[in-house]
């Protein structure tokens, strides 16, 4: 089966569930927290996993009991820890304020900090070996250039989820095959502010022009974005009866692209694949366990 590399971070998820956000320097009552595990790196592997796809997760969690946590329950979704690396720095937290229909996350890189090329090195020939690499902004830029440069010298397909928000060398982007950040993160990378569609178009446009690469973009409730012969085409999201958590949703989307484009899919059905994924994974809480099958994602295509 097509080999699938995700290179990114791993965190322990501190979410606390709220009404509301506190305003500065307000104190309010919260209903509950839990600590389920999270991080872009982990949650893209898991979804693909999830989906039916061979997956290889690339990360660095501390020598702590979050960590222990997290390989645990790496290991229970069936995903290898072997190419997990165990640093001193402490493992990654991210404190999630959840609210009933969207969310906020502060993160601490903690040990996605310390994943360097150096690291990586000694997994450069199964990275080689790889289909697809998909990797995220929670780890070094250089680890993620590095990574990039790699698997571009041996021809694996690359995706680039700029996420979170935040400016890149440009040889970086065009090194990407496809680029799939929200519109906030276009925006940051572009330096262009987007307001309604046809700003979006616009910058798309623009993109499309300057690094020669496949941009979708993602719009949240609304679904996803991407051009068609240079048209803005919007992928809505599907309906599902009721929205528990955001957490995640992102990272959803592009393990679903990840594992269309692993299997070869035509544009527009991979992302109509990745959109719907997405839809689900906000139906049940946490950014993990929400994550849905190949056949619950085709069962509502239909
Ligand atoms: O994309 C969602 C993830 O972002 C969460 O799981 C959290 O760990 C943060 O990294
Ligand atoms: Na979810």
């Amino acid at each position: 089966m097509n080999k699938i590399a995700v290179i990114g971070s791993l965190n322990m998820d501190i979410v606390v569930s709220a009404e509301r956000a506190p305003k500065t320097g307000e104190t309010i009552h919260g209903q509950k927290v839990q600590y389920v595990t999270g991080g872009k790196g982990a949650n893209q592997a898991v979804a693909v996993k999830k989906l039916g796809g061979n997956v290889q997760l690339y990360g660095m969690v501390g020598k702590d009991v979050f960590g222990q946590s997290i390989l645990h329950q790496l290991s229970e979704f069936g995903i290898s820890t072997e190419s997990i690396g165990i640093s001193q720095t402490e493992t990654g937290v991210a404190n999630i304020v959840h609210l009933p229909d969207d969310n906020s996350i502060i993160v601490i890189p903690g040990a996605n900090g310390e994943l360097d090329s150096g690291w990586l090195t000694a997994y450069e020939s199964e990275i080689a070996d790889a289909d697809v690499l998909l990797m995220q902004l929670e780890i070094p830029v250089k680890t993620v250039d590095f990574a990039m440069n790699l698997a571009v010298r041996h021809g694996v397909k690359t995706i680039l989820n700029p996420a979170p928000a935040r400016q890149l060398p440009e040889h970086l982007l065009r090194l990407a095959d496809f680029v799939t950040p929200n519109q906030t993160e276009l925006e940051t990378l572009l330096g262009i502010q987007i307001t309604d569609n046809h700003s979006l178009a616009e910058a798309m446009q623009i993109w499309e022009k300057q690094y020669r690469n496949r941009l979708i973009v993602t719009l949240g409730e609304q679904g996803a974005a991407w051009l068609e012969h240079g048209e803005l085409v919007i992928v809505p999201a599907a309906r599902v009866p009721n929205v528990l958590d955001t957490t995640g949703a992102g990272d959803c989307f592009n393990a679903g692209l990840a594992y269309g484009i692993s299997k070869d899919w035509h544009l527009a059905e991979l992302i109509q694949f990745a959109v719907t994924a997405a839809s689900l994974s906000v139906t049940k809480f946490g950014a993990q366990a929400g994550m849905p099958s190949c056949e619950e994602v085709f069962a509502l295509l239909k």
